[in-house]
């Protein structure tokens, strides 16, 4: 981590400052349709850039039998995540100080996820080394990252903050250009409409969300074509495509149509429902799975996706939706 990516989460720690605000409970509610029967008891799991564990507590609430970790550089951060757990009763929770690729942990993870994180790093490459290489032998990674194709307006403003707000005049300085611009990060355009863990963000959380959307100093925009050529030579079995979030909402991906997701309890997308016309939809039932997953990119637009790889044997461990959106299989390095 850059001294200035430090320096912006000791001053605005994400997501919230307010150790009295709600926990995140949807990652807890929706891992089932990512991971098959969801966390299971007796498993480790590694938050990557946990921020201020709103999430992460809730994720270890709702599974008291699953030993968690989350590894934070920012004291700011650390200290409102250890207060939320003390404050709902969570034991079952080390936050832990340090930033990938720098800090060795003396563990693996069954999941180690990173939302929000690896496209800060100065080496995307290098911190996904490092989180690979904090996985057990079967364990899952489970990424969120800013998706090129939606956030190229975002990037656009962001270039013009940086240039008009010199990043050694501080991050309150940079938020004044931020509103000066008229610029702000709504909630809409990751398909929260309106609300974060279910209440509107207050004013200080609306500060927190523009600094990490226009003040960070690395910003580093993907697409699920990158992660094949990222995780490469990592140790992993294979990469699937797993949601988009945007501006429409933020269905979960069907890329070969075995979607086992109950229906109408959440949102989901088959490339073929992009098109009315029969002929286009004739078209992209003919490609190829990475085809269809950049099809739903370049049509949706999304402003963030999220990617489930696997190490060693785990491919058993997704569901069958995520299965059917197998992005590559990385061939067994030999032994
Ligand atoms: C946008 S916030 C995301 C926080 C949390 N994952 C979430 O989704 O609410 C990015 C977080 O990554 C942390 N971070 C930055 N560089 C890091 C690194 N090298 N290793 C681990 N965490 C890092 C920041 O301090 C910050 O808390």
């Amino acid at each position: 981590m850059t001294s200035a990516t430090q320096r912006l989460y000791e001053d605005f720690p994400f997501p919230s400052p307010g150790a009295d605000r709600p926990l995140i409970s949807v990652v807890a509610d929706e891992l089932p349709l990512v991971v098959e029967g969801g966390l299971r008891d007796g498993w480790r799991v590694l938050d990557a850039g946990c921020g201020t564990g709103h999430t992460l507590v809730g994720l270890a609430k709702a599974h008291p039998k699953v030993r968690f970790v989350g590894l934070e550089p920012s004291g700011a951060s650390r200290a409102i995540a250890r207060r939320l757990a003390d404050d709902h009763g969570v034991t079952n929770l080390d936050i832990v100080d340090g930033a990938m690729p720098h800090t060795e942990l003396d563990q693996r993870f069954d999941l180690v996820y990173s939302y929000g994180v690896v496209h800060h790093l100065p080496d995307p490459r290098a911190g996904l080394e490092w989180l690979c290489r904090h996985l057990a032998e079967d364990g899952l990674l489970h990424l969120w990252l800013y998706n090129d194709v939606g956030e190229a307006r975002r990037m656009r403003d962001r270039e013009l903050v940086q240039l008009l707000s010199p990043a050694d005049e501080g991050a309150a300085l940079g938020l004044r250009v931020v509103r000066a611009l008229g610029l702000s990060l709504s909630l809409d355009a990751y398909g929260m409409p309106g609300a974060w863990a279910g209440a509107a963000l207050d004013p200080e959380e609306q500060d927190v969300f523009d600094a990490d959307a226009y003040l960070n100093p690395v910003v580093h925009t993907l697409r699920f074509g990158d992660l094949p050529e990222l995780l490469d030579g990592l140790g992993m079995e294979w990469v699937a495509a797993d949601r988009v979030y945007g501006p429409r909402g933020a269905p979960y991906l069907d890329l070969d149509g075995t979607n086992d997701i109950p229906a109408g309890r959440v949102e989901t997308v088959r490339p073929e429902e992009l098109f009315d016309d029969p002929e286009l939809r004739r078209r992209i039932s003919g490609l190829p799975i990475a085809e269809r997953a950049r099809a739903v990119e370049l049509s949706l637009r999304p402003t963030g996706f999220r990617v489930l790889a696997g190490r060693g044997n785990s491919w058993d461990k997704p569901t069958r939706r995520v299965r059917g959106n197998l992005l590559t299989r990385f061939p067994r390095p030999p032994r």
